[in-house]
């Protein structure tokens, strides 16, 4: 059990209130908050050694050029990967994806190659790849999602057939919360000689990951979403993969040689690090995985599962005109669950809500073909739980939700 009074001490942003009232954070999947350890190790590094990494020879360029590849080391150990030289330091888990589009994608794919990616995929995960098959003319196929909200594995034989070339989808969504079987579509996809790529940036922050035990070839996340800073995230490419892959952005720092004419590439993962990159940030995000590494990332999903249990059990008692997206089993769902009521809209739900001091997220979550075309509402609202959320907090945001619907009944039953 996480001693979680002891673990919100850790964040300073948890003690704010919010119009009066103590903040109540549950839009953890579209960022999480960060502890004092992460924001003084980065005011650290301004403070005592900020230099650029890679090219001085003074102390505190080494200096900082130290802490920049423990980061990566720590990182790369936090996801299984074999050694630090196949983690890619990107700005994200968008930029992740991009970079796979360009540098593996684009020189490889062909008319008539196929992607297969699934319904529940954040644009990140989608839009790459509509610009991929625009570009070399590959073909885009999709792996349906049931009623239930999970992949319709039904006709997966068909879908992962000798044409494709790339099978890309999230591990875990951030939408329905579900937990896709990646390893088996691992397996399915290398049978037909496919890579496959995982948008980890749900699954990352939330329970253990490992590269190596899931079979991926590519895998993305953000550092924001798993207490580190913005504009930080890993890459990781499989070793003899990384070996046959172009250079993503070209300048300083992904060079060995260079005359007028030509240039040869850096080692790497050097070769994908282009210009100056974000050291105070990758040093962040390596404290953010020692603070996620000392709870133990078990903890974390073992504190996820009851959570996100309790909440689905309290807002049943809801009024019946909410739907609730995603698996009822816990074994296969993280701690994101989105909802829907035909009686107060997402948005005015999501204002009322923030009066009371609870931040949720509302919208299509950038995930518009599935919240629109598959679950057929143009919104939903979406509490999502991390390692500082609290029974107390399921509570307050229960009752907000019953507040929100006794307003607009009453509103309805006066014009009526
Ligand atoms: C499943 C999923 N994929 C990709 C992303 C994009 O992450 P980022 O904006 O950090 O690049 C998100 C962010 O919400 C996400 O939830």
């Amino acid at each position: 059990m996480l001693d979680i009074k002891a673990i919100r001490k850790d964040f300073p942003i948890l003690s704010r209130t919010v119009y009066g009232k103590p903040l109540v954070y549950l839009d953890n999947a579209a960022t999480s908050q960060k502890p004092s350890s992460v924001i003084e190790t980065i005011t650290n590094y301004y403070q005592n050694y900020n230099s650029n990494v890679h090219r001085g020879v003074h102390a505190l360029s080494m200096e900082a050029t130290e802490h920049y590849e423990a980061a990566r080391e720590k990182v790369a150990n936090f996801i299984g990967a074999p050694d630090s030289t196949c983690l890619i330091f990107v700005r994200g888990t968008t930029e992740g994806i991009n970079l796979v589009a360009s540098s593996w994608a684009i020189p490889n794919l062909g008319p008539g190659d196929e992607i297969l990616l699934s319904e529940m995929e954040h644009h990140s995960n989608l839009i790459p790849w509509q610009r991929v098959a625009q570009i070399t003319g590959a073909v885009l196929k999709f792996i349906p999602v049931t009623e239930e909200g999970v992949l319709d594995l039904e006709n997966l034989s068909a879908l992962i057939n000798n044409r494709t070339k790339l099978v890309s989808v999230t591990h875990v969504s951030n939408v329905l919360g579900t937990i896709n079987p990646v390893k088996e579509l691992a397996r399915k996809a290398h049978n037909v000689g496919a890579l496959i790529m995982l948008d980890a940036a749900q699954s990352v922050p939330h329970m253990p990951v490992n590269v190596q035990d899931l079979e991926c070839d590519f895998l993305a996340f953000s550092s924001h979403k798993m207490l580190g800073p913005t504009g930080i995230g890993g890459l990781y490419v499989r070793p003899s993969v990384l070996k046959t892959m172009q250079p993503f952005q070209s300048g300083g720092e992904m060079v060995k040689e260079v005359t007028f004419t030509s240039a040869s590439w850096n080692d790497h993962p050097f070769q994908f690090e282009a210009g100056t990159p974000s050291i105070s940030a990758s040093i962040g995000l390596g404290a953010a995985v020692d603070y996620l590494q000392s709870i133990g990332m078990d903890e974390v999903r073992n504190h996820e599962m009851a959570i996100t249990q309790y909440a689905l059990e309290e807002l049943k008692h809801l009024s019946e005109d909410f739907i609730f997206y995603g698996p009822n089993d816990i074994s296969i769902r993280g701690g994101a669950i989105s909802f829907y009521s035909d009686l107060v809209h997402p948005h005015d739900l999501g204002t009322i809500l923030d009066q009371e001091g609870i931040a949720i997220r509302t919208g299509h979550h950038c995930a518009m073909p599935l919240v629109r075309e598959r679950l057929k509402v143009s919104a939903t609202a979406r509490a999502s739980f991390y390692i500082y959320n609290t029974e107390s907090e399921v509570d307050q945001l229960v009752k907000a939700l019953k507040k929100a619907t006794r307003i607009f009944t009453n509103a309805y039953k006066k014009n009526i």
